[in-house]
């Protein structure tokens, strides 16, 4: 296969109006971010890893800020040249940043996903969902409900995984493609995305078993009882504790990624954010024959209401999520 870049890609994906233009140019400059990034990363053992430090701030979600969280929310910012993005909504910043008044698009991103694993040498990721801006008047309040457009909405999402290879995987709403960073450029692979439509993995957080609500708990023990139980198949269970990486396996094992509402304080509308982790991932999901629920609706109808807003993300294989939804 001749190998393929990501701007040739994007330049034969994405229609060459003003606002496919700002597209191609935001991912483009999204990837200059990741390069940042993934440098970052990968020289976070000398002298001594500095990025899993914290660093005082705690971000809208109450964790704490790391350091890597902090320079990949800049490294973004910078990135934007020529990207007609009127607002940055970010994991990192309390509220809207305005950026370019006549802007076309708004952009909303997890700059570190997986913060937890930065200092043990594990994947992390970067998480975006672009919209179309629909605000006429240039002012936090009116920009603020360009983010809140439901999933379905996006012109394009992606996620860029730091681990043992720089890639990224990427939706402009008529599937979705697959890059690797080599040699400073981020060029298309042979695999497309695409989810089987069953699997034989489950990944949830099960520390939190005690919390979980009755389907879902219902729903896991009908995987562990295997081929016995009402699934008739044996399961094996995967947690990386890094959405992006637990996604990415889904992408091409299938299986079910679950982080449901739980009774924890704070947890009853589950852990994940809406608007830059949850539709992201389900745009992706979608375009790559998966599905993507919160236990009732599907996450890309959900109108979101406020821009930190957490929601249940359950995605994978069809019917996996199918026997899920049907416990509900
Ligand atoms: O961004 C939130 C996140 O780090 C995800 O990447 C991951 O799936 C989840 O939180 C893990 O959460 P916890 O360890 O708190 O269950
Ligand atoms: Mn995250």
């Amino acid at each position: 296969m001749v190998s393929v870049s990501l701007a040739h890609y994007l330049q034969k994906s994405v229609e060459p109006n003003q606002t496919g233009i700002a597209l191609t140019n935001t991912i483009l400059c999204l990837c200059n971010a990741s390069k940042i990034i993934a440098k970052a990363l990968c020289e976070n053992g000398l002298p001594d890893n500095q990025l899993g430090i914290h660093v005082g701030d705690i971000n809208s979600d109450g964790d704490s800020q790391k350091a890597l969280d902090v320079l990949a929310d800049k490294a973004i910012i910078s990135s934007f040249t020529n990207a007609s993005i009127a607002a940055y909504f970010s994991e990192e910043q309390e509220t809207a940043l305005l950026l370019e008044p006549d802007g076309k698009l708004v952009i909303c991103v997890d700059p570190l996903d997986g913060s937890s694993n930065i200092d043990n040498n594990l994947s992390v990721g970067t998480i975006f969902s672009i919209l179309a801006r629909k605000s006429k008047i240039f002012e936090p309040e009116y920009i603020m409900s360009d983010a809140l457009q439901p999933g379905e909405n996006q012109l394009a999402s992606g996620f860029f995984v730091y681990g043992p290879q720089t890639s990224l995987i990427l939706t402009t709403g008529s599937g979705v493609a697959s890059f690797i960073l080599k040699q400073g450029e981020f060029i298309q692979m042979e695999w497309e995305p695409s989810i089987p439509n069953a699997g034989n993995q489950f990944a949830i957080n099960m520390s939190n078993m005690r919390y979980w609500s009755q389907p879902a708990t219902d729903y896991i023990q009908a995987c562990l009882d295997g081929v016995d139980g009402p699934f008739a198949k044996n399961y094996n269970m995967r947690w990386c504790g890094s959405l992006v990486a637990d996604a990415w396996r889904i992408f091409r094992q299938g299986g079910i990624f679950l982080y449901p509402e739980d009774s924890r304080e704070n947890y009853h509308v589950g852990r994940l954010r809406l608007i830059y982790e949850a539709n992201p991932v389900a745009f992706l999901v979608e375009q790559a024959g998966g599905r993507a629920t919160d236990g009732n609706v599907e996450i890309l109808k959900i109108e979101p209401k406020a821009i930190h807003q957490r929601v249940p993300l359950i995605f994978g294989s069809k019917d996996d999520v199918f026997n899920y939804e049907s416990l509900y």
